[in-house]
């Protein structure tokens, strides 16, 4: 049996990660925060894939409980973990000299502290192990200014740095680190903004690189996939 971890899967790429490696027939642990969403996506994968092993919580990562909490319940449930996606993700518009106040703080604690926290909590189940692929849900602003996103290009580049660093210091240990960088992909924080579903990539898009990537040869470190829009960023 092999076990998967997933934040924020109640939609867009994050529910589509949790459904390929469903697909698979892995164990996969789930949270998000509005646990109604959640619940209604947990039962429809019990339907859908048959003896599917699904652990899930309402827990918000942006906070130490949150990850606490999500933790403890994927320790007591899980003997290893497998894999992990740090996908959860908060995006705000604005500009550095009048977005609202705390935005930026706000952003990091989503963006980079919650993946920090849970990666170190699971951190010890890995090396346990000798084995692990984490996978880092950055972005294409992770790489590049981009005008009236700055703080969540911010904080997409400290997701970036913390994601090459943990590489470094776990490749000793067998550990793979992947920086996923997508451009523009359609979920449904999509909807209702204009942009035609077929411009940009789909979450499936996301979730086959991560299910390739995580199947390569034990040797192998995919270090960074980058996509994008075959027509350019948005
Ligand atoms: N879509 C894009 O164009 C795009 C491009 C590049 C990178 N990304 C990145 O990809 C990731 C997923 O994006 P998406 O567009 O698929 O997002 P989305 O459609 O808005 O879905 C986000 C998911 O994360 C959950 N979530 C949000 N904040 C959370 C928190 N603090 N704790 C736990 N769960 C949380 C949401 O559920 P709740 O609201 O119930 O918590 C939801 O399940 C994000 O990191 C995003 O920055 C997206």
């Amino acid at each position: 049996m092999k076990y998967a971890v997933i934040t924020g899967a109640s939609q867009g790429i994050g529910k589509a990660v949790a459904e390929r490696f469903l697909e698979e027939r892995y164990s996969v642990a789930v949270c998000a925060r509005q646990r109604d969403r959640l619940a209604i996506v947990v039962n429809q994968w019990r339907e859908q894939y048959e003896d599917a092993d699904i652990i899930w919580l309402n827990a918000d990562i942006s906070t130490e409980k949150g990850v606490t909490d999500f933790y403890s319940l994927i320790k007591m449930s899980f003997p290893q973990v497998d894999i992990l996606v740090n996908n959860a993700g908060l995006y705000k518009s604005g500009l550095i000299a009048n977005e609202p106040e705390h935005q930026l703080e706000r952003m990091l604690q989503t963006n980079l502290m919650g993946p920090y926290r849970l990666t170190r909590a699971l951190l010890p189940m890995m090396v346990d192990h000798h084995s692990g692929h984490i996978f880092n849900i950055c972005s294409i602003a992770s790489q590049k200014p981009m005008k009236g996103i700055a703080s969540y290009s911010i904080s997409k580049y400290a997701l970036l740095g913390f994601s090459d660093n943990l590489r470094e210091e776990l490749r000793e240990q067998n550990i793979k680190v992947t920086s996923v960088v997508p451009g523009a992909t359609w979920s449904a924080s999509w909807q209702g903004s204009g942009v035609d579903p077929e411009r940009i990539l789909e979450a499936r898009d996301i979730s086959q690189m991560i299910w390739a990537a995580s199947n390569l040869s034990p040797q192998a470190s995919t270090d960074t996939i980058v996509l994008r829009p075959v027509k350019g960023d948005m």
